[in-house]
C-alpha cells in the first residue's frame, strides 16, 4: 500500500464568521471544529500530518500543539487553497504515495468516508480523486462540472454561470492526490477568478488538460461534507452533532426527555437509566453515572457524578465531584475542586468552593462553604457562612464528623469545629471549638418587660 500523507488547510481567517477567533477554533458542541477533522484522520495512520496555519497561526498552534506528530507550516499571506497546499511542499518534497487533503472546516467528515476515498483513489489509479456530494441546497460550494460522465472541472459559486449554479453535485474540499505530479501542477494554478485567489479545485481542469486521470468518490450521507463558513452554518452543524450525541446516549439506555432541548458535548459520558430533563447542558469532560436524574435548567461542566445522584432544577456545577446517592439543588452553585461525598445533601442557594462535604452531611439552605473540609454526618444550618478571605489570603475551615452548626453562623477562618461539637445559632466563631463542646458566640438577649406600652404612652 502506498504511504499516506495528510495536509489539513486551516490558514483562513473565516471572513464570513466575522470573528476575531480563527474559524477552525470555533466550537462545535464544546470542541474546536478542527479537532473533529483531526479525529477523523487519526485512524488512517498517516506517515505525516501537516497543518497549514496562517491567520492567528500561534493561537491555532497553541490550541493543537500537544498532538504528537503534527507538523505546522505557515501560509502568509493567505492567497487561496491552492497557495495553501503549496506551503506544505517542503514537508512532502521527495515523498511518494498518496496525499489526502482536507479542509479544516468540515467537522462531520468520518474516517470511513476518508477510507473509501483513498480506496477508490488506489483502485482507479487516478492522479487525483475528488470527494463529492449531492446537496439539495448547493449554494456556496464549488460545483462539479462533468463532461461525458467524467469530472471536467470545478467551478466556484462566485465564478459559476446560472446554468452551473443549478448543478447539485458539489466539491467537499477533500481530495486524494498522487504525490508525484502534484506540486508542479499546483504551481501552475492561476488566480484569474472573482476572488483573485489561487483555487486548489482548479487543479482538476489542469489535470484534465494534461491528460492526467481524475476520479470522484461520492458520499452517501451528504451532511458529512457540510463546511462551516458562517455562524448560521456553525449552528446547523452543531445541531447535527448534538442530535447524534443524543441518539447515541439514548441507544445506550439514557432517557432524554426532549432531545431538541438538551445540549451534551461530544466527550461527555452518561450511564444507563439516567434521566435528563429539558434545558440541561452537560459540557466538557463531564461524566455522569447510572440511574441519576438531572432536572431542567442544570449546567454541569467538567464534573464527575457517581451513580444515583439527583440534581434538582437550576444548578451550576463546574469542576466538581459528586458521589453516589448525593442530592443537589435546586439553585445550587458547586464551584471547582468541590467534592460532595456519598449521600450528602446540598440545597437551595448554597455555594461550595474548594470544599469537601463528607458522606451523609447536609447543607440545605442559604449557605457559603469555601475552602472548607466538612466531615461525615455534619449538619450545616441555614445561613452558615465560612468567612474564608481576610482581604489578602484565603484560609481553611475544618468541621469534624458529627458536628452541628446552628443557623446563621459565621465561621471565621482559619478555624476548626471539633468532632460532635455544637455551635449555637447566630454565632460568630473566631476560635477553635473543642470536640463535644457547645460554642455560643452572640450577644445576650435582654427582655424589657412592658416596654411597648410605655413607648405608646410617651408618644
Ligand atoms: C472550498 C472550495 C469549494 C468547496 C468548499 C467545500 C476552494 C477555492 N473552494 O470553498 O470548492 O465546495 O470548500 O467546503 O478551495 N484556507 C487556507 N488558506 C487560504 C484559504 C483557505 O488555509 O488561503 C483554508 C481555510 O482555513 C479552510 C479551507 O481552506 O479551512 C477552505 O477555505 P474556505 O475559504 O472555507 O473555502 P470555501 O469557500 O468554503
Ligand atoms: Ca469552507
Amino acid at each position: 500500500m502506498a504511504e499516506i500523507h495528510v495536509v489539513v488547510l486551516a490558514a483562513g481567517k473565516g471572513t464570513r464568521m466575522k470573528s476575531a477567533l480563527p474559524k477552525v477554533l470555533h466550537h462545535v458542541a464544546g470542541i474546536p471544529m478542527i479537532d473533529y477533522v483531526l479525529g477523523a484522520l487519526a485512524p488512517l495512520g498517516a506517515a505525516t500530518t501537516t497543518l497549514v496555519v496562517g491567520y492567528m497561526a500561534d493561537m491555532v498552534r497553541d490550541a493543537l500543539g500537544h498532538r504528537p506528530g503534527l507538523r505546522f507550516v505557515v501560509q502568509e499571506p493567505q492567497l487561496g487553497t491552492g497557495h495553501a497546499l503549496l506551503q506544505a511542499e517542503p514537508v512532502l518534497a521527495g515523498r511518494h504515495g498518496t496525499l489526502l487533503l482536507v479542509a479544516g472546516d468540515v467537522p462531520l467528515l468520518t474516517a470511513a468516508t476518508l477510507q473509501q476515498l483513498i480506496c477508490r483513489h488506489h483502485q482507479t489509479k487516478a492522479a487525483a480523486t475528488v470527494l463529492t456530494a449531492h446537496l439539495d441546497q448547493p449554494f456556496g460550494y464549488g460545483r462539479i462540472v462533468r463532461r461525458d460522465g467524467g469530472i471536467a472541472h470545478i467551478v466556484e459559486e462566485r465564478d459559476a454561470t446560472p446554468a452551473e449554479r443549478e448543478i447539485r453535485e458539489v466539491n467537499a474540499a477533500v481530495y486524494a492526490f498522487d504525490l508525484d505530479p502534484l506540486f508542479p501542477s499546483v504551481r501552475s494554478i492561476a488566480s484569474e477568478n472573482a476572488q483573485r485567489e489561487y483555487y486548489l479545485p482548479d487543479l482538476v481542469g489542469i489535470y484534465r488538460r494534461r491528460g492526467l486521470p481524475v476520479e470522484t468518490a461520492t458520499v452517501e450521507r451528504a451532511d458529512e461534507i457540510r463546511g462551516i463558513n458562517s455562524r448560521a452554518e456553525l449552528a446547523e452543524v452543531t445541531c447535527i452533532v448534538r442530535q447524534r450525541k443524543n441518539q447515541e446516549l439514548m441507544a445506550a439506555g439514557v432517557t432524554i426527555e426532549d432531545p431538541a432541548a438538551t445540549y451534551i458535548d461530544r466527550d461527555v459520558e452518561v450511564g444507563a437509566d439516567t434521566v435528563i430533563h429539558p434545558g440541561v447542558f452537560l459540557e466538557g469532560r463531564t461524566k455522569i453515572g447510572a440511574g441519576c436524574e438531572i432536572h431542567a435548567g442544570v449546567r454541569i461542566v467538567d464534573s464527575e457524578l457517581g451513580d444515583r445522584v439527583m440534581v434538582r432544577n437550576f444548578c451550576v456545577i463546574t469542576g466538581a465531584r459528586i458521589a453516589e446517592g448525593a442530592v443537589v439543588g435546586p439553585f445550587t452553585h458547586v464551584r471547582p475542586e468541590s467534592d460532595i461525598r456519598e449521600g450528602a445533601h446540598v440545597g437551595n442557594f448554597v455555594e461550595l468552593k474548594k470544599t469537601t462535604l463528607g458522606p451523609g452531611s447536609k447543607a440545605n439552605h442559604l449557605t457559603y462553604l469555601g475552602d472548607a473540609t466538612v466531615g461525615e454526618r455534619v449538619n450545616v444550618g441555614a445561613g452558615t457562612i465560612t468567612c474564608n478571605y481576610d482581604g489578602e489570603r484565603k484560609h481553611r475551615t475544618v468541621i469534624e464528623d458529627g458536628a452541628f452548626i446552628g443557623s446563621d453562623t459565621q465561621l471565621i477562618a482559619p478555624v476548626r469545629v471539633g468532632r460532635g461539637a455544637y455551635v449555637a445559632a447566630g454565632s460568630s466563631i473566631t476560635k477553635d471549638v473543642p470536640p463535644g463542646a457547645l460554642a455560643v458566640a452572640r450577644g445576650k438577649q435582654k427582655n424589657k418587660e412592658g416596654w411597648v406600652e410605655r413607648k405608646k404612652r410617651r408618644s
